[in-house]
């Protein structure tokens, strides 16, 4: 219909008119549908809005209108092509708090994020900069933006350390004394890392930048600063995140009653496919209901597991002395692959994360069974794998990651086979009119994922399928879970100081599947690539090895991205 020439310039019009009556995603405040959870009358330190990290006091400043102003911005390049966002937190600083460094984020989320700012207790651990060195800017990138954008990294005193970079529109050095940065003093610093890109640029990322140590003990405090690095080379500028040197991370963790009024705002909701017949159990359910325990060497008499876990072995290693498996009998077998979804529990591990400045609610479901792998290989939609990827006993895990100066969910992690992602809460699905995640999890597989659809794993056009989608098969974790891990001397459950397998050890043969199914149609070299395939996807994946349960992972108190 329309000439070349004329379409491209129309499509640029089309888009500016598209962005000025609706603006970019970035220029609308993401806010939570629901009320926010109360912050309870006795929370000596959770939700008061500043934390004692031992020296410095902090504040998080939800970056919004009225707390910081947009110093420059890219319309391209990042997620979605839409570019990112650069702001300075300035207006409304609480009084004698100073600024550590500019907050990015990209154009694709409603702005959703926060920095922290830090008031001096001792009158030596903040000081200004001597000097900044430009580190970056943009006027030869090419791009359609605000200007062009000076970065400058905080030459500090001797001792002191920067934390986040200074933005400036021209080529001027930014402000030495009032309304500079600070620098703090380096015993209350600690070493960062790359952590979430923000936006990507031939050779350029610019992160988020987070503690390298991370954990229930770790000291590290995540202040919300970015960074940027290049392609093959170290970290650029340097920057270092906050320490609390204060000795007990849990002091600002939400109390007992705190908690489950957080699980109540936030608990999610989670949808199996609807072709899902392997769903999940309460653990009790699954001993109750025949679960039997297998010593090596004595195979032939396996014992019957208590309803409590009493008789499982306690404490050890996972060193394949024992292990797990369904009722000797047939049906009983197949009543309990099924899982008892109308009476399910979820399980909840409580940590502190960043210095405790967060808490993790890391909720732990448990399916008896784990089903096949499906393929998608070439024009086949999807090839069964057989065996591959069946296993008895699969734990999965999604964990809230909530501020603990306010109570405001932040992220949710999402564990995926061997690995996960982490989702910012903006970017999340919830049930109507309130604040619980909606969560998919994929059918046989029970990855856990943000979207419905289809996610492939591997190479572009094959992979493992994960399929997710709405369904009557759900379960809302808030209404029915049980602590089995937290701050506050939790009794544990027997099952969780079970170190071993929950499933036995499968031996798959990779070529049954491709000869049964793929022999009379495809042509040799395609079962040759489809092998080959099969036989690179990692062990973790498929959980051919008999999964481990919460407390035995990395992840009890570990970060969940440890990578
Ligand atoms: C800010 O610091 C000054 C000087 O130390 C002090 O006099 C003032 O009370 C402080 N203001 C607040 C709100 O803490
Ligand atoms: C740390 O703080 C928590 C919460 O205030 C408290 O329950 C716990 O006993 C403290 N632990 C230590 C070792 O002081
Ligand atoms: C094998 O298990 C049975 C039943 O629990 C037990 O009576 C027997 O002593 C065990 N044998 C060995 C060698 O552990
Ligand atoms: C666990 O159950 C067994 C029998 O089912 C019982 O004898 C035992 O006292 C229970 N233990 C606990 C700690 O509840």
């Amino acid at each position: 219909m329309f000439n070349n020439i004329y379409y491209k310039p129309l499509l640029f019009l089309l888009h500016l008119l598209v962005n000025q009556t609706n603006g970019l995603p970035v220029d609308t405040i993401f806010k939570f549908q629901g009320p926010l959870p109360p912050i309870l009358p006795h929370e000596v330190h959770f939700g008061k809005g500043t934390i004692d990290l031992g020296g410095l006091e902090v504040k998080q400043v939800s970056i919004s209108k009225t707390t910081a102003k947009r110093v420059w911005r890219t319309y391209e390049g990042g997620r979605d092509n839409m570019g990112f966002s650069i702001f300075e937190p300035i207006n409304n600083l609480p009084a004698n708090f100073s600024k550590l460094g500019f907050y990015a984020q990209p154009n694709n989320q409603k702005l959703f994020g926060w920095i922290l700012v830090a008031r001096d207790v001792s009158g030596s651990n903040l000081r200004p900069p001597v000097d900044y060195i430009e580190v970056w800017n943009t006027a030869s990138l090419g791009i359609r933006q605000d200007g062009h954008a000076y970065f400058w990294q905080p030459v500090c005193l001797k001792g002191y350390k920067p934390v986040g970079v200074f933005v400036t529109t021209s080529s001027r050095k930014p402000p030495m004394k009032k309304k500079s940065i600070s620098c703090v003093r380096s015993e209350l610093t600690e070493q960062s890392e790359a952590d979430t890109l923000v936006w990507g640029f031939k050779g350029i990322n610019v992160v988020n930048s987070r503690p390298i140590q991370r954990g229930t003990q770790a000291t590290g405090v995540y202040t919300g600063t970015f960074s940027f690095q290049q392609l093959n080379s170290s970290p650029l500028p340097y920057l270092f995140c906050l320490k609390n040197t204060k000795l007990n991370m849990s002091s600002n963790m939400p109390s007992k009653a705190q908690t489950r009024t957080l699980f109540k705002t936030y608990s999610p909701l989670i949808y199996f496919h609807p072709k899902e017949i392997f769903l999940p159990s309460s653990v009790h359910w699954f001993f109750a209901n025949g679960a039997l325990l297998y010593k090596k060497g004595n195979e032939s008499n396996p014992i019957p597991i208590q309803p409590n876990g009493t008789n499982l072995p306690q404490g050890g290693s996972n060193d394949d002395l024992f292990w797990l498996d369904y009722p000797l009998d047939k049906t009983a077998t197949e009543k309990v692959k099924r899982g008892d979804l109308r009476n399910t529990k979820v399980y909840l591990n409580i940590k502190p994360m960043f210095g405790g400045t967060f808490t993790d609610i890391a909720v732990w479901i448990f399916c008896p069974f784990n089903g096949n792998a499906h393929l998608k290989f070439l024009f086949i939609k999807s090839l069964s794998l057989g065996q591959i990827g069946e296993h008895v006993g699969d734990w999965e895990h999604v964990t809230l990651r909530i501020s603990n100066f306010n109570g405001k969910l932040w992220r949710v992690y999402f564990s995926q086979h061997s690995g996960g992602t982490l989702v910012d809460a903006c970017d999340l699905e919830y049930v109507e009119g309130g604040n619980k995640p909606v969560i998919y999890s994929s059918l046989h597989g029970h990855a856990m994922f943000s979207k419905p659809g289809l996610v492939l794993q591997g190479k572009r056009r094959y992979g493992i399928r994960n399929d997710m989608a709405r369904s009557d098969k759900w379960l809302d974790c808030g209404k029915g879970y049980e602590v089995i891990g937290g701050p506050w001397g939790v009794v544990e459950p027997a099952w969780t100081s079970y170190f071993r397998k929950w499933g036995p050890r499968v031996g798959y043969k990779i070529d049954k599947p491709i000869k049964s199914f793929a022999k009379k149609i495809l042509p040799m070299f395609v079962r040759k690539r489809l092998r080959n395939i099969i036989r690179k996807i990692p062990y973790e994946m498929l959980g051919e090895d008999g999964p481990t349960g919460p407390k035995a992972k990395m992840t009890w108190t570990g970060d969940d991205k440890y990578s």
